[in-house]
């Protein structure tokens, strides 16, 4: 569709309204519907999110404190509560559901598998049993480093049943980042699997695994390895033992551990402006609340759905969308573990079609990606059974938006753009799709009980349509992070420290239009969003100077259709810089050296060498400009500052 096309459709049709059929059937079916749950939440914040605790969750013991602010900003949700979240998935389902299917997943190579409740059930006591029978204990960390398989959420939730705190590390981050990983954990237990299938390949998780120990890691007593791929690896006598060998003589039936609401569930690593990502650490019962009530909320789900959310389970997404909600919700849920591209670029509309999905959840990079191949390769498939749309990660262009509204959801599908973090660990601002019209690029208005503001750097509301902000968070929310994992005062400063521990800082700029919607604009901080993934320009430079050759890097975002932002690096060698600033046998070496030291994702799509980086008097890299010139735009920055004016055709690639 030209760019004409789109604009003229986004003036004639700016709102999309919830679609009657939709609406019909869902479950808020209007505006008004939505605006009493506003109010009541508006009314008595505190009390609406214990009513929701109170009918959502299944508890042990009641709690009696909605929320202790005594020791803000570390808010205690659902104090002297007890539950287990294993339980709350699990268990709850079997007396209606037991036969029900829980989990239908599909290999890349197309051998699939059903899995219902009541298996489901069985498979994690057995493995709860197995993590026990291996010294695992309440408290202690299990980092989990898996394909996307059911065993993924197997050991997940086994995790949960015992009160073990999961750390699950995304499959494609290197050694060297899980060996981080579990030190700043000190993980007692390793759960991996020989390896997993991924563009027609194998990644070797277990031998990243073996290298990530040889390095360090001495807090790892155990570690569990699933057969998957089936290829010969090393097993370490005595440390390793076999999935299979360690839940073989173990019952099925775990009674639940009880824990408190507060016990952590797990920690998730991102990134932030520094090179050390953070362990954000959530909750138990305020995180799954939030993982329960917008599965209900902005995924509408029902008894008939098949839901499938595209994330790995490496990433938040895939922990409350996949792992938890879901099955907290009774739903059948759909994993795939390869890529989108295999055999084909047909393969997610295949697998909407062979399994009947009615909600579908993914990233605006999978989307763009897709669209790249034409309209014709979805024309193929089945998809009538689709009736509602998601996007996460990233702001979706009006294009992408456009395409994914007509090809796949025949104009039938209501889109929810849904924006949060791993730190809010839920949905925030998003569109209840039954009562909210739409705007392609906008996740519109935040939910219930959702106190999201955008402020100016005095922290005052911006009332002004159209003017971007900061945008905050007001009020404590049950789901929440607590803490970064062992480093508070990091947790305090970094979320809390712009606004005098008032408001939550999310480090995204957004802005309001005249109806109130908002539009996230980026990230405040030198934090990149690479196909919807989040990377901390200081990771990739750290990795750089790393590199026995190279002296100093700077990193920058560039603009990319595809992935929404490019890697771009600039890199001052230790002597002599390449004549006329090529080195490509040296820039493949630096982007393979990056892959081992963080991963794939963080591999640079452009490296530019130069004698110098930009710096202003006082030394401070001159970021902005170095992103001009990686996005090829006009200099207007001053520029008077450097040393050497030649640097700058050196930057620009001209020398
Ligand atoms: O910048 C925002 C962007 O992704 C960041 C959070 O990244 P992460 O913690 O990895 O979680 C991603 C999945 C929840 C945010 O600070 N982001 C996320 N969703 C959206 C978004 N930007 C615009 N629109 C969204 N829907």
């Amino acid at each position: 569709m030209s760019h004409d096309r789109i604009d003229s459709i986004l003036q004639e049709e700016r709102q999309f309204a919830p679609p009657p059929a939709f609406t019909r059937l869902a479950r808020i079916r209007s505006a008004s519907e939505l605006a009493a749950l506003r109010d009541r939440a508006a009314a008595d914040h505190t009390g609406f999110w214990a009513d929701l605790a109170r009918g959502e969750l299944s508890w042990h013991s009641p709690f009696q404190t909605a929320l202790d602010d005594s020791a803000a900003p570390r808010y205690q949700w659902f104090t002297e509560g007890t539950l287990n979240v294993s339980y709350n998935c699990l268990d709850r389902q079997l007396a209606n559901r037991g036969d029900k299917t829980a989990i239908i997943f599909e290999g890349e190579s197309g051998d699939t598998r059903r899995i219902t409740y009541a298996e489901l059930h069985r498979e994690v006591c057995r493995f709860a049993n197995a993590l026990k029978a291996q010294g695992v204990v309440k408290g202690d960390r299990v980092v989990i480093y898996m394909p996307m398989i059911p065993e993924a959420v197997i050991a997940m939730q086994a995790c949960a049943r015992i009160g073990a705190i999961h750390s699950v590390v995304f499959g494609g981050f290197s050694a060297e980042s899980l060996k981080d990983r579990i030190e700043d954990a000190g993980a007692k237990l390793l759960i991996t699997a020989d390896g997993g299938h991924r563009g027609g390949k194998i990644i070797e998780l277990k031998a990243a695994a073996d290298k990530a120990l040889s390095h360090g890691c001495a807090s790892i007593e155990k570690v569990i390895v699933y057969k998957r791929s089936g290829h010969t690896i090393n097993m370490q006598a005595g440390r390793d033992v076999w999935w299979s060998d360690a839940v073989a003589a173990q019952a099925a039936q775990c009674e639940p551990l009880w824990v408190e609401s507060e016990h952590p569930l797990f920690l998730l690593y991102t990134s932030g402006s520094t090179g050390k990502p953070k362990g954000i650490q959530h909750s138990s019962a305020g995180y799954l609340l939030g993982a329960t009530v917008t599965m209900k909320w902005v995924f509408d789900i029902r008894d008939d759905d098949v839901f499938w959310c595209t994330a790995d389970v490496g990433w938040i997404t895939g922990h409350s969308y996949v792992a938890y909600g879901p099955l907290a919700c009774g739903a059948t849920l759909v994993i795939y573990e390869g890529s989108p591209a295999v055999p084909d670029t047909g393969r997610f509309w295949k697998l909407c079609q062979d399994h009947h999905v009615t909600i579908f959840y993914t990233a605006p990079t999978a989307i763009r990606a897709l669209m790249k191949h034409g309209d014709a390769i979805p024309g193929r498939y089945d998809l009538s059974k689709l009736r509602l749309l998601g996007t996460v990660g990233e702001p979706i262009n009006p294009e992408a938006w456009m395409w994914y509204h007509r090809i796949i959801g025949h104009e039938r599908c209501p889109i929810v753009d849904t924006w949060w973090q791993t730190e809010t660990g839920a949905h925030m601002i998003a569109p209840v799709p039954g009562a909210v019209p739409t705007k392609p690029g906008s996740c519109t208005l935040p939910l219930p009980g959702i106190a999201a503001d955008v402020v100016d750097e005095q922290g005052n509301s911006i009332t002004k349509p159209d003017k971007g902000g900061y945008l905050v968070i007001k009020k404590p929310w049950p789901f929440m992070l607590r803490t970064i994992w062992g480093d508070h005062d990091r947790y305090i400063k970094t979320y809390w420290g712009k606004f005098g521990g008032k408001y939550y800082l999310a480090g995204d700029s957004a802005r309001r239009d005249q109806d109130d919607y908002f539009w996230i604009m980026g990230r405040i901080d030198d934090v990149l969003n690479v196909s919807g993934h989040r990377l901390g320009t200081m990771e990739v430079e750290s990795a750089l100077v790393a590199h026995p050759r190279v002296a100093e890097a700077a990193v920058v975002g560039r603009p990319d259709d595809i992935k929404g932002e490019a890697i771009f690096a600039y890199v001052v060698l230790k002597g002599e810089r390449p004549a006329g600033g090529v080195d490509t046998a040296l820039t493949e070496e630096l982007r393979a050296w990056v892959t081992e030291q963080i991963g794939a994702i963080a591999k640079p799509d452009d490296i530019r060498y130069a004698d110098n980086l930009p710096k202003t008097r006082s030394g401070k890299i001159m970021r902005r400009l170095l992103r001009s010139i990686a996005a090829g735009e006009a200099i207007t920055q001053d520029t008077s500052t450097l040393e050497n004016e030649a640097i700058l055709l050196q930057l620009q690639g001209k020398q």
